[in-house]
């Protein structure tokens, strides 16, 4: 296979007519020794000190010919009117704070993003905050986040001109990635570790036609690999290491704010695995706050399961300065990662935006899936550690009543049905006060169990499921 190439960007004119912000540069920026690139080799990585690198507008950072705010939301309200494909794209649509294309016809859509924002009367009245929102990202194309980064990732592998596209994955990742490489007629290569991810994850990088391979390892092993791969042969590496996918992911704030009518919450709490999804929000309302779009930063904070929670260990015991790896294991397989690529990404929008991370059970994550499945929604187990994070942050004190909580619900209830299942089943947590089960946990576990119930075909048995149904609804 001939070497891999370097990616490079590409200085263009801003493709909107009604822009009026000047031709976007970017740039590659170390994030630890700042050193400045206009290429990346293909792991992403900085070719002096090996750390991540991140995509940065010189021009805004100097002032030069940062946009104005009040032009880039009103370019961003007309396009909601707009046909074109690239504003009906709820990421392409805040193009003017993206790393430009050469042209905007190498884009490759589903029509990622414009993900709703609903109100969580229930869970409000059970924490006790009259202003809790989700921002569900599970509504994208593919059922995740992951599609707004990967739309952007994908159309620069696209317009670089690589054939193969690749990603390590505990299964979102790999379905969107398999999704956009088909869209844009690109090949792609799905790694994920064997036996630990849903079947509903793994059918769909099947369906939309990868190459996928079930690796005899966890997740960290699989980025690990993958790392070696694309310095050995030409294919176009799609985690979340990758900047462009966090440029993309970016667009989440952008939306939500702009929802909000620019009115920023006290506080945005998100699942942390790998830990790109927080560093992403956390860049883009740090640029919000420094173009003039929001007045006052949300307080970014990060959520773990206790079985997957380096970065909550790496606080705690370091103070953000060294990461420690754990050996991650949890039912939420989405967040089943050890090893976070982007820690230090992560520190930083914590402490940047006076965020805090904090960890949560196995039970408490059950418990608060159910709860939000109760509110007609529905997430799958790695988004539900926000609520159960939630209810920590409260307890503690750091996130107040008054105070306004938008949740990130990042994946789909569709994408972890065997979860469900068995928790509504009582399969979850079969024996009451196994895996440190608190008194009490039991007992609101059990309220919220609904299994599927066999019947004769008989009018009579479906009416005593309808009265027992009555006995035990939520109201009574
Ligand atoms: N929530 C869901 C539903 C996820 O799929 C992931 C990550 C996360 C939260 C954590 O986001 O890694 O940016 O901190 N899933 C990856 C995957 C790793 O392969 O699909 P993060």
């Amino acid at each position: 296979m001939p070497p891999p190439t370097p990616i490079e960007p590409k200085v263009t004119e801003q493709p909107s007519a009604e822009a009026k912000a000047a031709p976007v540069a970017f740039r590659f920026r170390c994030i630890s020794c700042g050193d400045l690139s206009d290429a990346a080799v293909q792991n992403f990585r900085c070719s002096r000190c090996g750390d991540l690198l991140e995509i940065i507008h010189p021009s805004w950072v100097s002032g030069a010919s940062a946009p104005a705010a009040s032009d880039l939301k009103a370019s961003w309200k007309q396009r909601r009117s707009s046909l074109s494909p690239v504003d009906l794209s709820g990421v392409w649509r805040f193009r003017e704070l993206l790393p430009a294309l050469e042209n905007l016809h190498h884009v490759i859509s589903l029509r990622e993003g414009n993900t709703p924002l609903y109100a969580l009367p229930r869970c409000s009245r059970l924490t006790g905050l009259p202003h809790l929102f989700a921002k569900h990202q599970g509504m994208n194309p593919t059922g995740s986040f992951k599609d707004t980064g990967m739309t952007v990732a994908a159309s620069f592998a696209r317009q670089a001109g690589f054939r193969w596209v690749a990603c390590a994955s505990t299964g979102n990742t790999s379905a969107s990635m398999a999704a956009y490489a088909a869209r844009g007629g690109l090949r792609s290569l799905v790694l994920v570790p064997e036996g630990k991810i849903s079947w509903s994850k793994l059918s769909q990088s099947l369906d939309y036609g990868a190459v996928t391979c079930q690796l005899r390892t966890d997740f960290d092993g699989c980025l690990r690999l993958l790392q070696e791969l694309v310095l050995r042969a030409p294919v176009y590496q799609l985690n979340s290491i990758n900047p462009f996918r966090l440029e993309g992911q970016k667009t989440l704030a952008f939306e939500l704010l702009e929802q909000l009518d620019w009115q920023p919450p006290d506080h945005i709490i998100v699942p942390g695995g790998n830990l790109g999804n927080s560093s992403a929000i956390g860049k883009a309302l740090l640029e919000m706050h420094d173009l003039g779009l929001i007045v006052r930063l949300p307080k970014l904070s990060i959520i773990q399961a206790e079985g997957a929670n380096a970065l909550v260990r790496t606080m705690r015991e370091t103070g953000g300065k060294h990461l420690i790896s754990v050996q991650a294991e949890t039912h939420a397989t989405a967040i089943r990662i050890g090893n976070p690529a982007s820690w230090k990404k992560a520190v930083r929008v914590l402490q940047a935006t006076g965020g805090t991370c904090e960890q949560v059970s196995e039970i408490e994550i059950a418990q608060a899936k159910a709860e939000i499945g109760a509110e007609g929604i529905g997430c799958e187990p790695a988004s539900a550690v926000t609520l159960a994070g939630l209810k920590k942050l409260l307890k503690r004190g750091f996130v107040k009543p008054e105070e306004s909580v938008v949740l990130v619900l990042t994946g789909h209830l569709l994408k972890d049905p065997g979860f469900t299942m068995d928790f509504h089943r009582g399969d979850l947590f079969p024996v009451a006060g196994s895996d440190g089960e608190e008194n009490g946990a039991s007992a609101a576990l059990q309220s919220l169990r609904r299994p599927p119930i066999v019947l004769d075909a008989t009018l009579e048995a479906v009416i005593g499921a309808l009265e027992q149904g009555e006995k035990s609804s939520p109201e009574n």
